[in-house]
């Protein structure tokens, strides 16, 4: 994955959001990253270098002028070998700092000094915050491309109420991973589909399917990290949206088609990743039904078949489908993507329903079949992604 190997520097600045520098690092670490901390002077009151150091597994460097372990000087060698600094959190100062060209710790100096791209996440007072000089200083330094996740809005640990809390550690990491996403879908506009749909039968019951959206929420999320404009409409899940997307919550097929349906025309990319129930119950009852007779018969309707009419509807959109299958995959996979007039489908069966990992089969309209190995949801993302970037090019 996006981190995979890379090696980040974590600058930790002195502020009490310091400890949730360790979350990060433990989270990077997970993503099979390295973690090289470097603290101010003022982040050794907050956090200790030794739980640091515990976690990250490489020595926290504090001073510039530390030449004992090293035989490199420390911010030059640290500097070089960053993919990503991540600047968490990140306070005022080293805001300021940055913004103003000073380098007089080693922090401020390897920011300074490296090539690579610096994620800031700032964590401050409130007041602090929103104070023009700092705000200024923001402005300008995205101005010159550095990246920025947070601040958020809540309780402070001042006591105040309002934006300088800490970005969440996943929300970092999401941040630190488009840093350094390649920005191959920038212009694209995508709708994304995910999740079941669920239709009532009355005010206590209804009919279902067990998808959790984790393959159409990690398509968005991984979307919006190489640079599209995503619109994600979900049905029920239990899932936390991606940030940065426009977010649509439905219920049933038919409020997903609706909204579907509403962004259609002005998207280039639609990938429909949701299991949208293909029946409703005629009648809805208002009252919870009660068990009066032996057998209970209940009518059902066909919903709207939506990737059927956006094919129909087709105006240059690159459609993306998915196809559900318990037997027969690739012939029922192709018939699908001929009928709904798909560029692209991905068969998949039943059983990677709420699972991690699955194994999917890719067939283009120019008859290209790729059978893909079992795969992270995230990974098997990308790999539909990259089948995007490709046929969009060709
Ligand atoms: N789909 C849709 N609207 C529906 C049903 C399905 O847009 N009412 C989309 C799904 O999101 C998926 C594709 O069509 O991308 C194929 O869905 P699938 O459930 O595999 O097949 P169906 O077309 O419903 O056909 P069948 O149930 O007969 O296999």
């Amino acid at each position: 994955m996006i981190l995979d190997g890379k090696k980040i520097v974590l600058g930790i600045c002195g502020g009490i959001a310091a400890y949730k520098a360790l979350e990060l690092a433990r989270l990077f670490i997970k993503s099979d990253a390295e973690v090289w901390p470097i603290m101010t002077k003022a982040a050794a009151n907050f956090v200790t270098p030794l739980s640091l150091q515990t976690i990250a597994g490489n020595p926290v460097a504090q001073d510039m002028f530390d030449l004992t372990r090293e035989s490199r000087i420390s911010h030059i060698d640290l500097a070089e070998k960053a993919n990503i600094i991540v600047v968490a959190p990140a306070t005022a100062n080293i805001i300021g700092k940055i913004a103003s060209g000073v380098a007089d710790d080693l922090l401020s100096t390897v920011v300074m000094t490296t090539k690579a791209s610096v994620l800031f996440a700032p964590a401050m007072n409130s007041n602090m915050y929103e104070n023009k000089i700092v705000q200024d200083n923001i402005k300008r330094l995205k101005n010159m491309g550095y990246c920025f996740i947070g601040p958020e809005e809540g309780e402070l640990a001042c006591g105040y109420e309002g934006k300088g809390r800490l970005a969440p550690a996943e929300d970092i990491l999401d941040a630190a991973e488009e840093c350094l996403a390649p920005k191959d879908l920038k212009g694209e506009k995508m709708l994304i589909t995910a999740g079941p749909t669920k239709e009532a039968i009355d005010p206590v019951r209804f009919i279902s399917n067990p998808s959790s959206g984790k393959m159409g929420y990690a398509i968005a999320r991984a979307a919006r990290r190489r640079g599209a404009e995503v619109v994600l409409v979900s049905g029920p899940s239990y899932l936390k949206p991606p940030r940065a997307v426009t977010f649509i919550k439905t219920t049933t097929a038919e409020e997903m088609a609706e909204a579907s349906m509403r962004h259609y025309p002005q998207s280039t990319v639609v990938i429909m990743a949701a299991a949208v129930s293909d029946y409703r119950p005629k009648i809805s009852h208002r009252k919870k039904v009660k068990k009066e007779e032996a057998r209970f018969t209940l009518e059902l309707e066909r919903t709207q078949d939506i990737l059927q009419e956006m094919g129909n509807r087709k105006r240059g959109q690159l459609l993306v489908g998915f196809a559900l299958e318990t037997e027969d995959m690739l012939a029922n996979a192709k018939k699908k993507l001929k009928e709904k007039k798909l560029d692209l489908i991905v068969a998949n069966d039943p059983t990677s329903f709420d699972k991690e990992v699955t194994q999917v089969t890719v067939l283009e309209k120019d008859g290209m079949v790729e059978a893909l190995p079992p795969l992270p949801k995230n990974e098997v993302a990308e790999r539909i992604l990259d089948k995007i970037v490709r046929a969009k090019k060709g």
